[in-house]
């Protein structure tokens, strides 16, 4: 992996995360951590100045295990893969940490940074300093239908933003 700036990304978000998938992951070998796939989320900038600070926006249910550990901690990473890895996706996107060791059933390898992990097999690692935390409302949906749609049982997900900190690219 080599570091380069935010600004060197070439990329399509809208198929980067709603196609390809990401895993959020938070936590690291000391703390311990969890991960899950994810296809919500955005790309983009906000707050700063200058054009506002890099930053990435995720989505995450109550009921995920994962959610305790973005909570606890102060950074999170997304990691992206290439199409060859995509079935240990699916996978992390339906077994739940909380039941066996899904990363080791999967044959990921994590590396531990600082306060974050992320997986060596990834082509792109983003690592996202948290700024803020919000829960989805029943009340700010204008289109009644996606709140049906999304939420019947009115599981909202806490959304997060953060700061993309550190872009590493597979070599
Ligand atoms: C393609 C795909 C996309 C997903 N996107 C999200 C998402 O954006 N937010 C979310 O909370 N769960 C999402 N999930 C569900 C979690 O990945 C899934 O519930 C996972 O098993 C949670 O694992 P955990 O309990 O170890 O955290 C997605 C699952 C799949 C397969």
């Amino acid at each position: 992996m080599k570091e380069v700036s935010v600004q060197e990304l070439q990329l399509n978000p809208m198929t980067l995360i709603a196609k390809e998938w990401m895993l959020v992951t938070a936590g690291d070998d000391k703390t311990g951590y969890n991960t899950m796939t994810a296809s919500w989320g955005h790309l983009g900038s906000i707050w700063g100045h200058g054009g506002g600070l890099p930053t990435s926006v995720i989505f995450v249910r109550p009921q995920r295990y994962t959610k305790q550990f973005v909570d606890r901690e102060p950074l999170y990473t997304l990691c992206f893969f290439s199409e060859e890895h995509h079935s240990k996706l699916v996978y992390l996107g339906s077994h739940s940490g909380r039941d066996e060791d899904k990363v080791a059933k999967v044959g990921l390898t994590p590396v531990f940074g600082e306060g974050y992990t992320y997986f060596a097999e990834a082509s792109l690692v983003l690592v996202c300093r948290k700024l803020y935390r919000a829960p989805v409302l029943e009340e700010g949906f204008v289109d009644k239908a996606v709140l049906e749609d999304c939420y019947p049982q009115r599981d909202f997900h806490d959304l997060y933003v953060g700061e993309i900190v550190k872009v590493l690219k597979a070599e």
